[in-house]
C-alpha cells in the first residue's frame, strides 16, 4: 500500500495509508471505510510541515475536471476539480482570455487547497473570484455547496481550516472570471515594472508575476520549502506608533483592524536572513521562507520556526504565527 505523504518540505513521512479518489462517488464510497480513524486531507502538500509520521489516513483529491458552467456578457463562472493544479488552473484563463486569477500565477498547489487556505498574492486573494466551494463530508458521505460568504473567508484561513476543520473535503470549486480584463497593480511595483507595455493584457501580468516570483522564491524541487512560513502580523495603530518612532523604515500596509508588518522585515532585522539551524535554514533572497538545505526533518524546522519566533518576540514585541499547518 501506497504510505509516503508528499510534501514540499520534502520531509521524508509516511502515514498509516494514502488513498487518492477521482471522483465524489468514489470519495463517498472511502467515507464509511473512515470511521473510527484520524483523517488528513492534503492537497499537494505545499503548505505543510510533518513533525512524525502521520497515524491515520490521509486522503488525496485526483478530481481533475473542469468546466466553465455559466457565463453572463462580463463574466464566466468555471466549476474546478480540487485535484487540478492552481496554476495550469490560472494557465487555462489566461489561454481563454478570462482574467481574474493572473495574479495568483505560480501559487504552488491544488485548487482544493485554494478555496481552503485561501491563497492571495500581488492583492488579489482566491475569495475575490470564488462563487462558491462545493464539498463532501466527511462523515456521512452528504454533499453540501457553500457560498463564498459561507466560507468565511480572511488572510489565508476560512470555515474550513477553523469552525469545520476536518469536516469537509473539499471536491470542486466555482471560480468568476472576468471577459474584460481589469488590472490589479497596485502591489509593490507591479505597476512600473509593467509601465513600459502598451495595451496591458492578463497574459503580461502573469508574465511579470512568474518572473517576480521566480526571482524571489524557492522552487521546491530544488530546496524543499512551503511558501511563507508565518503569516505576516497585525499590530494595533498604537504599537505600530512606538515602532514606527524606532524604525522609520519599516514596510507596512494599513488594514480594517490595524497595520500589517512583514513578518519577512521583521526575521530579516533579527539577523536571521540567509542563516541556518543545522540543515533548516531562512532563504537568502526572502526571510519569511524556511527551506531544507538537505535531510531535514520537521522537528528541525519547528526547532528554526521556535528560534526565529523567540527573537522576533524579544527584539519587537510581536508575536509571529506560523501560516503553515504543523502536523
Ligand atoms: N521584506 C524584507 N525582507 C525579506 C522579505 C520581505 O524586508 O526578507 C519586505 C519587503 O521589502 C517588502 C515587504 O517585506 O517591503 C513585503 O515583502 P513581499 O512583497 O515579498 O511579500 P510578503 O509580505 O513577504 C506576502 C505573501 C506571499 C505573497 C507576497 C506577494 C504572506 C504570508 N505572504 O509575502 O504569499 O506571494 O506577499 O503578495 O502573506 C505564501 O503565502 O506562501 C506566499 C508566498
Amino acid at each position: 500500500m501506497y504510505r509516503k505523504i508528499q510534501n514540499t518540505f520534502g520531509i521524508d513521512v509516511q502515514a498509516d495509508r494514502v488513498l487518492e479518489y477521482s471522483t465524489e462517488a468514489e470519495l463517498r464510497t472511502i467515507v464509511p471505510v473512515l470511521a473510527g480513524d484520524s483523517v488528513l486531507h492534503i492537497g499537494a502538500g505545499s503548505n505543510l510541515l510533518f513533525t512524525r509520521d502521520f497515524k491515520g489516513t490521509v486522503l488525496h483529491s485526483g478530481i481533475r475536471l473542469v468546466e466553465p458552467v455559466q457565463e453572463d456578457a462580463n463574466h464566466v463562472w468555471v466549476k474546478v476539480g480540487a485535484g487540478i493544479v492552481w496554476d495550469d488552473f490560472v494557465a487555462y484563463t489566461i489561454a481563454r482570455g478570462w482574467s481574474g486569477a493572473e495574479n495568483l500565477s505560480l501559487i504552488p498547489g491544488e485548487v482544493g487547497a485554494s478555496a481552503v487556505q485561501n491563497i492571495g498574492a500581488y492583492g488579489v486573494e482566491a475569495k475575490d473570484l470564488i462563487e462558491w466551494v462545493d464539498c463532501i463530508s466527511l462523515t456521512d458521505g452528504s454533499s453540501r455547496r457553500f457560498s463564498v460568504g459561507e466560507c468565511q473567508y480572511g488572510y489565508r484561513t476560512s470555515i474550513f481550516k477553523t469552525d469545520l476543520k476536518g469536516q469537509y473535503a473539499v471536491t470542486y470549486v466555482t471560480y468568476r472570471l472576468t471577459k474584460q480584463f481589469i488590472p490589479h497593480l497596485d502591489y509593490g511595483n507591479l505597476r512600473s515594472l509593467l509601465a513600459d507595455k502598451p495595451e496591458l493584457k492578463a497574459a503580461d501580468v502573469r508574465r511579470a508575476i512568474i518572473d517576480i516570483r521566480r526571482a524571489k522564491l524557492p522552487d521546491p524541487k530544488q530546496l524543499g520549502n512551503a511558501g511563507s512560513f508565518f503569516m505576516n502580523p497585525v499590530v494595533s495603530r498604537m504599537k505600530f506608533d512606538d515602532l514606527n518612532a524606532l524604525y522609520p523604515q519599516m514596510p507596512h500596509y494599513e488594514v480594517e483592524n490595524g497595520v500589517k508588518i512583514p513578518a519577512g522585515w521583521l526575521i530579516e532585522q533579527c539577523g536571521w536572513k540567509g542563516r541556518s539551524l543545522g540543515q533548516a535554514g531562512v532563504y537568502e533572497k526572502q526571510a519569511l521562507i524556511l527551506v531544507n538545505h538537505g535531510g531535514a526533518t520537521g522537528a528541525d524546522i519547528l526547532r528554526l520556526c521556535h528560534t526565529i519566533q523567540h527573537d522576533v518576540a524579544e527584539r519587537f514585541d510581536i508575536i509571529i504565527q506560523p501560516e503553515v499547518n504543523i502536523l
